[in-house]
Protein backbone atom coordinates (compact mmCIF):
# COMPACT_ATOMS: atom_id res chain seq x y z
CA UNK A 1 0.00 0.00 0.00
CA UNK A 2 2.57 2.49 0.79
CA UNK A 3 3.17 5.54 -1.56
CA UNK A 4 2.22 4.00 -4.81
CA UNK A 5 0.36 6.82 -6.15
CA UNK A 6 3.48 8.55 -7.77
CA UNK A 7 2.47 7.36 -11.26
CA UNK A 8 6.84 6.70 -11.63
CA UNK A 9 5.94 3.75 -13.84
CA UNK A 10 4.92 5.82 -16.76
CA UNK A 11 7.95 7.52 -16.31
CA UNK A 12 10.73 5.33 -15.65
CA UNK A 13 12.56 3.68 -18.96
CA UNK A 14 11.26 0.42 -20.01
CA UNK A 15 13.54 -1.55 -18.09
CA UNK A 16 13.18 -0.03 -14.64
CA UNK A 17 9.41 -0.32 -15.28
CA UNK A 18 9.92 -3.84 -15.65
CA UNK A 19 12.16 -4.27 -12.67
CA UNK A 20 9.49 -2.75 -10.51
CA UNK A 21 6.67 -4.92 -12.01
CA UNK A 22 9.19 -7.84 -11.13
CA UNK A 23 9.78 -6.60 -7.55
CA UNK A 24 5.59 -6.82 -6.93
CA UNK A 25 4.65 -8.43 -4.18
CA UNK A 26 3.03 -11.66 -4.10
CA UNK A 27 0.81 -11.90 -1.37
CA UNK A 28 -3.12 -12.13 -2.40
CA UNK A 29 -5.97 -9.67 -0.85
CA UNK A 30 -8.84 -12.06 -0.89
CA UNK A 31 -10.97 -9.20 0.74
CA UNK A 32 -13.70 -10.84 3.27
CA UNK A 33 -16.15 -8.50 3.36
CA UNK A 34 -16.23 -5.60 6.54
CA UNK A 35 -12.22 -6.47 6.41
CA UNK A 36 -8.99 -4.71 6.11
CA UNK A 37 -8.02 -5.96 2.96
CA UNK A 38 -11.73 -5.03 1.17
CA UNK A 39 -10.70 -1.39 2.26
CA UNK A 40 -7.37 -1.72 0.89
CA UNK A 41 -8.84 -3.31 -2.09
CA UNK A 42 -11.06 -0.06 -2.59
CA UNK A 43 -8.53 2.09 -2.31
CA UNK A 44 -6.52 0.30 -4.73
CA UNK A 45 -9.23 0.47 -6.96
CA UNK A 46 -9.23 4.14 -6.52
CA UNK A 47 -5.07 4.12 -7.51
CA UNK A 48 -4.21 5.70 -4.32
CA UNK A 49 -3.13 5.61 -0.92
CA UNK A 50 -4.88 7.04 2.24
CA UNK A 51 -2.28 5.61 4.57
CA UNK A 52 0.81 7.26 2.84
CA UNK A 53 -1.54 10.42 1.78
CA UNK A 54 -0.98 10.35 -1.61
CA UNK A 55 -2.57 13.39 -3.34
CA UNK A 56 -5.43 12.01 -4.94
CA UNK A 57 -8.69 12.68 -3.74
CA UNK A 58 -9.41 9.63 -1.35
CA UNK A 59 -9.99 10.95 1.99
CA UNK A 60 -6.84 10.61 4.05
CA UNK A 61 -6.95 8.61 7.35
CA UNK A 62 -6.18 10.08 10.27
CA UNK A 63 -2.99 8.14 12.43
CA UNK A 64 -4.92 6.17 14.90
CA UNK A 65 -7.77 4.56 12.32
CA UNK A 66 -4.89 3.48 10.77
CA UNK A 67 -3.32 2.49 14.05
CA UNK A 68 -6.49 0.99 14.80
CA UNK A 69 -6.96 -1.13 11.48
CA UNK A 70 -3.89 -2.39 11.10
CA UNK A 71 -3.80 -3.59 15.13
CA UNK A 72 -6.96 -5.68 14.59
CA UNK A 73 -5.94 -7.07 11.21
CA UNK A 74 -2.60 -8.38 12.93
CA UNK A 75 -5.05 -9.92 15.86
CA UNK A 76 -6.26 -12.24 13.58
CA UNK A 77 -2.71 -13.10 11.76
CA UNK A 78 -0.39 -15.56 12.67
CA UNK A 79 3.15 -16.76 11.45
CA UNK A 80 4.00 -19.91 10.30
CA UNK A 81 7.92 -20.94 9.93
CA UNK A 82 7.43 -23.62 6.45
CA UNK A 83 9.22 -26.00 5.01
CA UNK A 84 11.50 -25.01 1.77
CA UNK A 85 9.27 -26.68 -0.85
CA UNK A 86 5.37 -27.76 -0.51
CA UNK A 87 2.50 -27.30 -1.92
CA UNK A 88 0.93 -23.86 -1.03
CA UNK A 89 -2.86 -24.46 -2.36
CA UNK A 90 -2.91 -27.77 0.00
CA UNK A 91 -1.54 -25.44 2.90
CA UNK A 92 -3.58 -23.03 2.18
CA UNK A 93 -6.87 -25.69 2.32
CA UNK A 94 -5.48 -27.46 5.56
CA UNK A 95 -5.56 -23.61 7.63
CA UNK A 96 -8.96 -23.39 5.76
CA UNK A 97 -10.48 -25.76 8.47
CA UNK A 98 -10.17 -23.43 11.03
CA UNK A 99 -11.66 -20.34 8.71
CA UNK A 100 -11.54 -18.23 5.74
CA UNK A 101 -8.26 -16.86 4.65
CA UNK A 102 -8.28 -13.44 3.54
CA UNK A 103 -5.09 -12.93 2.84
CA UNK A 104 -1.26 -14.75 2.75
CA UNK A 105 2.01 -13.98 1.98
CA UNK A 106 5.50 -15.65 1.67
CA UNK A 107 8.77 -14.65 2.79
CA UNK A 108 12.08 -15.28 3.60
CA UNK A 109 14.28 -14.74 6.17
CA UNK A 110 17.04 -17.52 7.56
CA UNK A 111 13.67 -20.07 6.40
CA UNK A 112 10.54 -19.79 4.36
CA UNK A 113 8.06 -17.93 6.66
CA UNK A 114 4.24 -17.45 6.29
CA UNK A 115 1.95 -14.28 7.43
CA UNK A 116 -1.69 -15.75 7.24
CA UNK A 117 -4.53 -13.47 8.05
CA UNK A 118 -7.77 -14.96 8.87
CA UNK A 119 -10.96 -13.39 8.27
CA UNK A 120 -11.97 -14.34 11.92
CA UNK A 121 -9.95 -13.88 15.39
CA UNK A 122 -11.44 -17.05 16.73
CA UNK A 123 -10.19 -19.01 13.81
CA UNK A 124 -6.54 -18.92 15.59
CA UNK A 125 -8.26 -20.54 18.47
CA UNK A 126 -9.53 -23.07 16.53
CA UNK A 127 -5.77 -23.75 14.54
CA UNK A 128 -4.40 -23.32 18.50
CA UNK A 129 -6.31 -26.11 19.73
CA UNK A 130 -5.58 -28.53 16.82
CA UNK A 131 -1.64 -27.72 17.61
CA UNK A 132 0.93 -29.96 19.20
CA UNK A 133 3.58 -28.74 21.68
CA UNK A 134 6.69 -30.32 20.26
CA UNK A 135 8.64 -32.97 21.59
CA UNK A 136 12.49 -32.02 21.54
CA UNK A 137 14.72 -35.22 22.32
CA UNK A 138 17.06 -34.48 24.98
CA UNK A 139 15.70 -30.59 25.67
CA UNK A 140 12.49 -29.04 27.40
CA UNK A 141 10.39 -27.45 25.56
CA UNK A 142 8.50 -24.31 27.30
CA UNK A 143 4.69 -25.24 26.24
CA UNK A 144 3.73 -21.66 25.36
CA UNK A 145 0.76 -21.48 22.71
CA UNK A 146 1.96 -18.40 20.87
CA UNK A 147 0.59 -17.37 17.43
CA UNK A 148 3.82 -18.25 16.00
CA UNK A 149 3.72 -21.98 14.71
CA UNK A 150 5.77 -24.40 12.79
CA UNK A 151 5.05 -26.61 9.88
CA UNK A 152 5.52 -29.79 9.75
CA UNK A 153 5.18 -32.30 6.22
CA UNK A 154 3.92 -35.73 6.66
CA UNK A 155 4.94 -38.31 4.88
CA UNK A 156 7.28 -36.05 2.78
CA UNK A 157 9.35 -38.45 0.85
CA UNK A 158 6.36 -40.15 -1.08
CA UNK A 159 5.00 -36.50 -2.00
CA UNK A 160 7.85 -34.55 -3.62
CA UNK A 161 5.30 -34.59 -6.80
CA UNK A 162 3.43 -32.38 -5.01
CA UNK A 163 6.07 -30.17 -3.65
CA UNK A 164 6.54 -26.83 -5.38
CA UNK A 165 8.24 -23.81 -4.53
CA UNK A 166 6.50 -20.28 -3.36
CA UNK A 167 6.99 -17.17 -4.50
CA UNK A 168 7.92 -15.02 -0.98
CA UNK A 169 8.00 -10.81 -0.93
CA UNK A 170 11.03 -9.38 -0.15
CA UNK A 171 12.04 -7.18 3.03
CA UNK A 172 15.03 -6.04 1.98
CA UNK A 173 16.11 -2.25 0.49
CA UNK A 174 17.92 -2.64 -3.11
CA UNK A 175 21.43 -3.64 -3.17
CA UNK A 176 23.46 -0.44 -3.96
CA UNK A 177 24.40 -1.54 -7.14
CA UNK A 178 20.91 -1.86 -8.32
CA UNK A 179 19.61 1.61 -7.18
CA UNK A 180 22.88 3.08 -8.70
CA UNK A 181 21.26 1.44 -12.02
CA UNK A 182 18.03 2.91 -11.35
CA UNK A 183 19.08 6.46 -10.50
CA UNK A 184 21.35 6.32 -13.69
CA UNK A 185 18.64 5.88 -15.84
CA UNK A 186 15.93 7.76 -14.48
CA UNK A 187 14.63 10.53 -16.73
CA UNK A 188 15.18 13.48 -13.76
CA UNK A 189 16.04 14.07 -10.63
CA UNK A 190 12.16 14.12 -9.69
CA UNK A 191 12.36 10.72 -11.25
CA UNK A 192 15.35 9.61 -8.97
CA UNK A 193 14.13 11.04 -5.84
CA UNK A 194 10.71 8.99 -6.65
CA UNK A 195 12.24 6.03 -7.26
CA UNK A 196 14.66 5.83 -4.19
CA UNK A 197 11.05 6.49 -2.20
CA UNK A 198 10.04 3.72 -4.20
CA UNK A 199 12.59 1.61 -3.31
CA UNK A 200 13.08 2.12 -0.34
CA UNK A 201 9.82 2.69 1.58
CA UNK A 202 8.07 -0.10 3.73
CA UNK A 203 6.05 -2.51 1.70
CA UNK A 204 2.74 -3.54 2.35
CA UNK A 205 3.66 -6.67 3.27
CA UNK A 206 6.68 -5.63 5.58
CA UNK A 207 4.10 -3.07 7.22
CA UNK A 208 2.01 -6.11 8.05
CA UNK A 209 4.87 -8.12 9.87
CA UNK A 210 5.46 -5.46 11.68
CA UNK A 211 2.38 -4.89 13.31
CA UNK A 212 2.00 -8.72 13.44
CA UNK A 213 5.49 -9.02 15.62
CA UNK A 214 4.31 -6.17 17.90
CA UNK A 215 0.85 -8.09 18.29
CA UNK A 216 3.49 -11.36 19.25
CA UNK A 217 4.76 -9.47 21.54
CA UNK A 218 1.44 -7.81 23.24
CA UNK A 219 0.54 -11.68 24.00
CA UNK A 220 3.87 -12.14 25.67
CA UNK A 221 3.24 -8.69 27.67
CA UNK A 222 -0.43 -10.14 28.24
CA UNK A 223 0.82 -12.31 30.60
CA UNK A 224 1.18 -9.91 33.13
CA UNK A 225 -0.87 -7.28 31.98
CA UNK A 226 -4.04 -8.88 29.81
CA UNK A 227 -5.42 -5.47 28.74
CA UNK A 228 -1.85 -3.55 27.73
CA UNK A 229 -1.00 -2.33 24.30
CA UNK A 230 1.57 -2.95 22.34
CA UNK A 231 2.07 -0.29 19.99
CA UNK A 232 4.99 0.44 17.21
CA UNK A 233 5.95 4.08 17.01
CA UNK A 234 9.01 5.73 14.80
CA UNK A 235 9.69 4.77 11.75
CA UNK A 236 7.47 1.91 11.26
CA UNK A 237 3.95 3.76 11.54
CA UNK A 238 5.02 7.84 10.46
CA UNK A 239 5.38 6.98 6.86
CA UNK A 240 9.57 7.52 6.60
CA UNK A 241 10.84 4.08 7.42
CA UNK A 242 12.91 2.44 5.15
CA UNK A 243 13.00 -1.04 4.60
CA UNK A 244 15.29 -2.74 7.47
CA UNK A 245 14.86 0.51 9.80
CA UNK A 246 14.04 -0.96 13.63
CA UNK A 247 10.73 -1.57 15.21
CA UNK A 248 10.27 0.88 18.13
CA UNK A 249 7.48 -0.74 20.30
CA UNK A 250 5.84 0.84 23.07
CA UNK A 251 4.09 -0.73 25.72
CA UNK A 252 1.06 0.90 26.54
CA UNK A 253 -0.23 0.25 30.07
CA UNK A 254 -2.38 3.06 30.20
CA UNK A 255 -5.77 1.93 28.12
CA UNK A 256 -5.71 -0.79 31.54
CA UNK A 257 -7.23 2.00 33.21
CA UNK A 258 -9.71 3.28 30.90
CA UNK A 259 -11.39 -0.07 30.38
CA UNK A 260 -12.71 -0.81 33.46
CA UNK A 261 -15.49 0.75 33.86
CA UNK A 262 -16.61 2.52 37.15
CA UNK A 263 -19.33 1.37 39.22
CA UNK A 264 -20.17 4.63 41.28
CA UNK A 265 -23.59 3.47 42.80
CA UNK A 266 -23.72 3.35 46.22
CA UNK A 267 -21.30 4.82 49.11
CA UNK A 268 -18.65 2.45 47.63
CA UNK A 269 -15.63 2.29 45.17
CA UNK A 270 -13.55 -0.42 44.88
CA UNK A 271 -9.63 -0.07 44.11
CA UNK A 272 -7.08 -2.47 43.14
CA UNK A 273 -4.54 -3.57 45.83
CA UNK A 274 -1.19 -2.52 44.41
CA UNK A 275 2.75 -2.05 44.91
CA UNK A 276 4.09 1.64 45.02
CA UNK A 277 7.25 2.31 43.94
CA UNK A 278 9.31 5.73 44.31
CA UNK A 279 8.98 7.28 40.86
CA UNK A 280 7.24 6.43 37.75
CA UNK A 281 11.23 5.87 36.14
CA UNK A 282 11.34 2.96 38.68
CA UNK A 283 7.93 1.65 37.76
CA UNK A 284 8.97 1.70 34.04
CA UNK A 285 12.31 0.26 35.15
CA UNK A 286 10.54 -2.86 37.11
CA UNK A 287 7.85 -4.11 34.33
CA UNK A 288 10.58 -3.55 31.52
CA UNK A 289 12.65 -5.67 33.65
CA UNK A 290 9.95 -8.42 34.36
CA UNK A 291 8.46 -8.10 30.37
CA UNK A 292 12.26 -8.26 29.03
CA UNK A 293 12.90 -11.49 31.20
CA UNK A 294 9.87 -13.01 29.75
CA UNK A 295 10.49 -12.20 26.01
CA UNK A 296 14.02 -14.04 26.89
CA UNK A 297 12.79 -16.82 28.66
CA UNK A 298 9.34 -17.85 26.91
CA UNK A 299 9.18 -15.66 23.64
CA UNK A 300 9.41 -18.00 20.41
CA UNK A 301 11.61 -16.17 18.04
CA UNK A 302 12.93 -13.33 20.65
CA UNK A 303 16.95 -13.67 20.87
CA UNK A 304 19.42 -11.14 22.46
CA UNK A 305 17.63 -9.66 24.42
CA UNK A 306 19.18 -6.75 26.30
CA UNK A 307 17.91 -4.94 29.12
CA UNK A 308 19.06 -1.15 28.39
CA UNK A 309 17.02 0.19 31.83
CA UNK A 310 19.33 2.69 33.18
CA UNK A 311 19.05 5.24 29.63
CA UNK A 312 17.04 8.27 29.84
CA UNK A 313 14.45 6.20 28.32
CA UNK A 314 14.49 2.81 29.50
CA UNK A 315 13.81 -0.40 26.83
CA UNK A 316 14.55 -3.85 26.40
CA UNK A 317 16.22 -4.62 23.11
CA UNK A 318 16.20 -7.74 21.10
CA UNK A 319 15.53 -9.26 17.75
CA UNK A 320 13.02 -10.79 16.42
CA UNK A 321 14.85 -13.79 14.36
CA UNK A 322 11.50 -14.81 12.21
CA UNK A 323 10.30 -11.17 11.27
CA UNK A 324 14.55 -10.24 11.28
CA UNK A 325 13.41 -6.95 13.06
CA UNK A 326 15.78 -5.39 15.89
CA UNK A 327 13.34 -4.03 18.19
CA UNK A 328 13.23 -1.74 21.20
CA UNK A 329 10.38 -1.67 23.64
CA UNK A 330 10.11 0.97 25.79
CA UNK A 331 6.89 1.85 27.92
CA UNK A 332 5.30 5.14 29.48
CA UNK A 333 6.67 7.20 26.26
CA UNK A 334 3.72 8.74 24.80
CA UNK A 335 5.31 11.50 23.57
CA UNK A 336 7.25 9.71 21.02
CA UNK A 337 3.84 8.04 19.72
CA UNK A 338 2.39 11.53 19.52
CA UNK A 339 5.66 12.48 17.66
CA UNK A 340 4.67 9.72 15.10
CA UNK A 341 1.20 10.69 14.55
CA UNK A 342 2.77 14.70 13.88
CA UNK A 343 5.38 13.08 11.00
CA UNK A 344 2.51 10.94 9.54
CA UNK A 345 0.72 14.09 9.53
CA UNK A 346 3.90 16.13 7.40
CA UNK A 347 4.57 12.77 5.42
CA UNK A 348 1.09 12.81 3.71
CA UNK A 349 0.17 16.34 3.78
CA UNK A 350 2.45 16.67 0.76
CA UNK A 351 3.58 13.58 -1.89
CA UNK A 352 7.54 15.66 -2.15
CA UNK A 353 8.20 15.69 2.03
CA UNK A 354 8.66 11.78 2.01
CA UNK A 355 10.71 11.28 -1.39
CA UNK A 356 12.58 14.74 0.14
CA UNK A 357 13.29 12.96 3.31
CA UNK A 358 14.60 9.32 2.31
CA UNK A 359 16.81 11.31 0.00
CA UNK A 360 18.47 12.99 2.61
CA UNK A 361 18.47 10.05 5.08
CA UNK A 362 20.01 7.79 2.64
CA UNK A 363 22.36 10.63 1.26
CA UNK A 364 23.46 10.88 5.20
CA UNK A 365 23.75 7.33 5.80
CA UNK A 366 26.00 6.62 2.04
CA UNK A 367 28.50 9.75 3.89
CA UNK A 368 28.01 8.10 7.53
CA UNK A 369 26.58 10.99 8.92
CA UNK A 370 24.16 8.78 10.58
CA UNK A 371 24.85 5.81 12.02
CA UNK A 372 22.86 2.55 13.56
CA UNK A 373 25.07 2.82 16.61
CA UNK A 374 24.47 5.64 19.03
CA UNK A 375 27.20 8.43 19.23
CA UNK A 376 27.45 11.88 18.17
CA UNK A 377 26.00 11.29 14.87
CA UNK A 378 22.55 13.18 13.64
CA UNK A 379 19.72 10.48 13.91
CA UNK A 380 17.09 10.08 11.29
CA UNK A 381 14.48 11.70 13.27
CA UNK A 382 16.91 14.86 13.75
CA UNK A 383 17.04 14.75 9.72
CA UNK A 384 12.99 14.54 9.35
CA UNK A 385 12.73 17.97 11.42
CA UNK A 386 15.38 19.22 9.51
CA UNK A 387 13.55 18.82 6.35
CA UNK A 388 10.20 19.77 7.81
CA UNK A 389 11.78 23.27 8.89
CA UNK A 390 13.44 23.89 5.42
CA UNK A 391 9.75 23.15 3.67
CA UNK A 392 8.15 25.12 6.19
CA UNK A 393 10.49 28.03 5.14
CA UNK A 394 9.97 27.95 1.26
CA UNK A 395 7.54 30.77 0.32
CA UNK A 396 4.99 29.71 -0.24
CA UNK A 397 5.42 27.54 2.63
CA UNK A 398 5.32 23.42 1.70
CA UNK A 399 4.21 22.88 5.16
CA UNK A 400 2.44 24.23 8.11
CA UNK A 401 4.26 25.11 11.25
CA UNK A 402 3.07 22.99 14.01
CA UNK A 403 1.59 26.00 16.11
CA UNK A 404 -0.45 26.67 12.95
CA UNK A 405 -1.49 22.99 13.19
CA UNK A 406 -2.60 23.58 16.96
CA UNK A 407 -4.94 27.07 16.01
CA UNK A 408 -6.45 24.95 13.86
CA UNK A 409 -7.45 21.84 16.14
CA UNK A 410 -10.61 20.99 17.31
CA UNK A 411 -11.73 20.44 21.28
CA UNK A 412 -11.20 16.33 20.27
CA UNK A 413 -7.92 17.05 19.15
CA UNK A 414 -6.64 18.21 22.65
CA UNK A 415 -3.79 16.42 24.28
CA UNK A 416 -1.58 16.74 27.05
CA UNK A 417 0.88 14.72 27.92
CA UNK A 418 3.05 15.02 31.03
CA UNK A 419 2.18 18.52 31.32
CA UNK A 420 3.12 19.61 27.54
CA UNK A 421 0.50 20.57 24.92
CA UNK A 422 0.64 18.10 22.50
CA UNK A 423 -2.66 19.61 20.35
CA UNK A 424 -2.41 19.13 16.58
CA UNK A 425 -5.33 19.07 13.98
CA UNK A 426 -5.87 15.39 13.32
CA UNK A 427 -7.96 15.49 10.27
CA UNK A 428 -5.24 15.67 7.38
CA UNK A 429 -8.64 16.28 5.49
CA UNK A 430 -9.25 19.55 6.60
CA UNK A 431 -5.53 20.94 5.74
CA UNK A 432 -5.29 23.18 2.88
CA UNK A 433 -2.49 22.10 0.36
CA UNK A 434 0.05 23.96 -0.28
CA UNK A 435 0.06 26.10 -3.38
CA UNK A 436 3.84 25.75 -3.78
CA UNK A 437 4.77 24.10 -6.97
CA UNK A 438 8.46 23.73 -6.70
CA UNK A 439 10.20 20.92 -7.47
CA UNK A 440 12.19 18.33 -5.68
CA UNK A 441 15.41 19.14 -8.11
CA UNK A 442 15.01 22.85 -6.53
CA UNK A 443 14.16 21.56 -3.56
CA UNK A 444 16.91 18.73 -2.84
CA UNK A 445 19.40 21.78 -3.90
CA UNK A 446 17.82 24.33 -1.96
CA UNK A 447 17.85 22.22 0.72
CA UNK A 448 21.87 21.71 0.71
CA UNK A 449 22.16 25.58 0.22
CA UNK A 450 19.96 26.47 3.31
CA UNK A 451 21.73 23.69 5.53
CA UNK A 452 25.73 24.86 4.32
CA UNK A 453 25.15 28.41 5.35
CA UNK A 454 22.69 28.16 8.46
CA UNK A 455 23.78 29.95 11.26
CA UNK A 456 23.92 26.80 13.28
CA UNK A 457 26.13 28.41 16.07
CA UNK A 458 23.43 31.31 16.89
CA UNK A 459 20.53 29.63 16.08
CA UNK A 460 17.79 26.89 16.60
CA UNK A 461 15.21 24.66 14.45
CA UNK A 462 12.33 25.04 15.58
CA UNK A 463 9.00 23.35 13.64
CA UNK A 464 6.51 24.64 15.91
CA UNK A 465 7.19 27.82 14.95
CA UNK A 466 9.00 27.35 11.85
CA UNK A 467 11.42 29.89 12.29
CA UNK A 468 15.17 30.31 13.65
CA UNK A 469 15.44 31.12 16.79
CA UNK A 470 18.47 32.17 19.07
CA UNK A 471 19.92 28.72 20.57
CA UNK A 472 18.74 28.65 24.45
CA UNK A 473 22.83 26.68 25.34
CA UNK A 474 25.53 26.01 23.95
CA UNK A 475 25.21 22.95 21.80
CA UNK A 476 27.09 22.73 18.16
CA UNK A 477 22.99 21.44 16.91
CA UNK A 478 19.92 22.25 18.38
CA UNK A 479 16.81 21.27 17.28
CA UNK A 480 13.63 22.03 19.50
CA UNK A 481 11.71 18.99 20.78
CA UNK A 482 8.20 19.95 18.94
CA UNK A 483 6.42 18.74 22.33
CA UNK A 484 8.72 18.83 25.15
CA UNK A 485 9.83 22.18 23.62
CA UNK A 486 12.75 23.03 26.26
CA UNK A 487 14.08 19.91 25.08
CA UNK A 488 16.92 19.77 21.96
CA UNK A 489 16.42 16.57 20.20
CA UNK A 490 20.15 16.90 18.47
CA UNK A 491 21.92 17.63 21.61
CA UNK A 492 23.99 14.26 20.91
CA UNK A 493 25.55 15.82 17.96
CA UNK A 494 29.19 17.23 18.21
CA UNK A 495 30.81 20.12 16.78
CA UNK A 496 32.81 17.86 14.29
CA UNK A 497 29.62 15.77 13.14
CA UNK A 498 27.72 19.25 12.53
CA UNK A 499 30.90 20.80 10.30
CA UNK A 500 31.03 17.30 8.20
CA UNK A 501 27.40 17.78 7.66
CA UNK A 502 27.57 21.26 6.58
CA UNK A 503 30.64 20.67 4.48
CA UNK A 504 28.97 17.65 2.60
CA UNK A 505 25.74 20.19 2.20
CA UNK A 506 27.44 22.73 0.68
CA UNK A 507 29.60 20.25 -1.73
CA UNK A 508 26.59 18.40 -2.56
CA UNK A 509 24.92 21.86 -3.39
CA UNK A 510 28.22 22.70 -5.45
CA UNK A 511 27.57 19.56 -7.53
CA UNK A 512 24.17 19.78 -8.48
CA UNK A 513 24.59 23.61 -9.38
CA UNK A 514 27.34 22.19 -11.78
CA UNK A 515 25.57 19.69 -13.47
CA UNK A 516 22.89 22.21 -14.02
CA UNK A 517 25.11 23.50 -16.50
CA UNK A 518 26.81 20.50 -17.24
CA UNK A 519 24.86 17.66 -17.14
CA UNK A 520 26.45 14.10 -18.39
CA UNK A 521 24.11 12.61 -20.99
CA UNK A 522 22.31 9.82 -19.71
CA UNK A 523 24.02 7.94 -22.49
CA UNK A 524 26.88 9.08 -20.97
CA UNK A 525 26.42 6.23 -18.43
CA UNK A 526 27.88 9.10 -16.18
CA UNK A 527 26.13 8.92 -12.04
CA UNK A 528 24.17 12.39 -12.11
CA UNK A 529 21.96 13.93 -9.91
CA UNK A 530 21.29 12.39 -7.01
CA UNK A 531 23.62 8.86 -7.75
CA UNK A 532 26.03 11.31 -7.75
CA UNK A 533 25.28 12.24 -4.24
CA UNK A 534 25.28 8.89 -3.04
CA UNK A 535 28.58 8.44 -3.96
CA UNK A 536 31.02 8.38 -0.89
CA UNK A 537 33.86 10.90 -1.34
CA UNK A 538 32.45 11.80 -4.99
CA UNK A 539 31.55 15.08 -3.92
CA UNK A 540 35.14 16.20 -3.59
CA UNK A 541 36.63 14.00 -6.69
CA UNK A 542 34.80 16.64 -8.36
CA UNK A 543 35.66 19.37 -6.49
CA UNK A 544 38.14 21.93 -8.01
CA UNK A 545 40.96 20.33 -6.14
CA UNK A 546 41.72 17.18 -6.99
CA UNK A 547 44.43 15.04 -4.47
CA UNK A 548 45.92 11.67 -5.35
CA UNK A 549 43.38 9.64 -2.91
CA UNK A 550 39.92 11.65 -4.66
CA UNK A 551 41.76 10.83 -7.81
CA UNK A 552 41.13 6.94 -7.00
CA UNK A 553 37.47 7.36 -5.55
CA UNK A 554 36.90 8.53 -8.91
CA UNK A 555 38.52 5.68 -10.86
CA UNK A 556 35.98 3.67 -7.80
CA UNK A 557 33.37 5.27 -9.57
CA UNK A 558 34.75 4.92 -13.04
CA UNK A 559 34.86 1.06 -12.50
CA UNK A 560 31.59 1.50 -10.79
CA UNK A 561 29.90 2.44 -13.88
CA UNK A 562 31.75 0.16 -16.15
CA UNK A 563 30.74 -2.99 -14.29
CA UNK A 564 26.80 -1.29 -14.35
CA UNK A 565 27.57 -0.60 -18.01
CA UNK A 566 28.87 -4.34 -18.74
CA UNK A 567 25.90 -5.98 -16.55
CA UNK A 568 23.66 -3.92 -18.57
CA UNK A 569 24.83 -5.12 -21.91
CA UNK A 570 25.31 -8.66 -20.22
CA UNK A 571 21.38 -8.79 -18.98
CA UNK A 572 19.69 -6.00 -19.25
CA UNK A 573 16.26 -7.19 -17.32
CA UNK A 574 18.82 -9.28 -14.73
CA UNK A 575 18.45 -6.95 -11.27
CA UNK A 576 19.20 -8.97 -8.78
CA UNK A 577 22.85 -8.90 -9.20
CA UNK A 578 24.53 -10.79 -6.73
CA UNK A 579 27.64 -8.45 -6.70
CA UNK A 580 27.06 -5.62 -4.43
CA UNK A 581 29.06 -2.29 -4.13
CA UNK A 582 30.45 -0.83 -0.96
CA UNK A 583 28.71 2.19 -0.42
CA UNK A 584 26.46 2.34 2.75
CA UNK A 585 22.64 3.43 1.92
P1 LIG B 1 14.93 5.15 12.25
O1 LIG B 1 16.32 5.66 12.26
O2 LIG B 1 14.44 4.77 10.91
O3 LIG B 1 14.70 4.10 13.28
O4 LIG B 1 14.03 6.45 12.63
P2 LIG B 1 13.08 6.65 13.88
O5 LIG B 1 12.28 7.87 13.62
O6 LIG B 1 12.30 5.41 14.17
O7 LIG B 1 14.09 6.96 15.03
P3 LIG B 1 14.43 6.16 16.36
O8 LIG B 1 14.23 4.70 16.20
O9 LIG B 1 15.76 6.65 16.79
O10 LIG B 1 13.38 6.74 17.40
C1 LIG B 1 12.02 6.34 17.39
C2 LIG B 1 11.16 7.52 17.71
O11 LIG B 1 11.49 8.03 19.00
C3 LIG B 1 11.29 8.72 16.78
O12 LIG B 1 10.51 8.62 15.61
C4 LIG B 1 10.81 9.84 17.66
O13 LIG B 1 9.41 9.85 17.73
C5 LIG B 1 11.35 9.43 19.01
N1 LIG B 1 12.68 10.03 19.24
C6 LIG B 1 13.86 9.63 18.78
N2 LIG B 1 14.84 10.42 19.21
C7 LIG B 1 14.27 11.34 19.97
C8 LIG B 1 14.76 12.45 20.71
O14 LIG B 1 15.94 12.75 20.75
N3 LIG B 1 13.82 13.18 21.38
C9 LIG B 1 12.51 12.86 21.35
N4 LIG B 1 11.66 13.59 22.01
N5 LIG B 1 12.03 11.84 20.68
C10 LIG B 1 12.89 11.09 19.99
MG1 LIG C 1 13.25 3.60 14.72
Amino acid sequence: MAARGFGLLTRLPMCAQRRSRVQRPSFRLLGCPGTVAEDLQREERLSGSAETGSEDKTPKKRFFEVQKERREQAQRTILIHCPNKFSEKKFLKYLSQHGPINNHFFYESFGLYAVVEFCQKESISSLQNGTRTPSVGMEAAIPFRSRFFNLKLKNSPTQTSEKSCVQSSHQLSPSSKKLFELLCYAESVDDQLNTLLKEFELTEENTRLRYLTCSLIEDIAAAYFPDCIVRPFGSSVNTFGKLGCDLDMFLDLDEIGKRSTHKSAGNFLMEFQVKNVPSERIATQKILSVIGECLDHFGPGCVGVQKILNARCPLVRFSHQPSGFQCDLTTNNRIALKSSELLYIYGALDSRVRALVFSIRCWARAHSLTSSIPGAWITNFSLTMMVIFFLQRRSPPILPTLDLLKTLADAEDKCIIEGNNCTFLRDLNRIKPSGNTETLDLLLKEFFEYFGNFTFNKNSINIRQGREQNKPDSSPLHIQNPFETSLNISKNVSQSQLQKFVELARESAWILQQEDQDRPSSSSNQPWGLATLLLPSVAKSKSPTKNKKEKFSSERIKNLLESIKSNRTENPTDTNGKRTISTQI
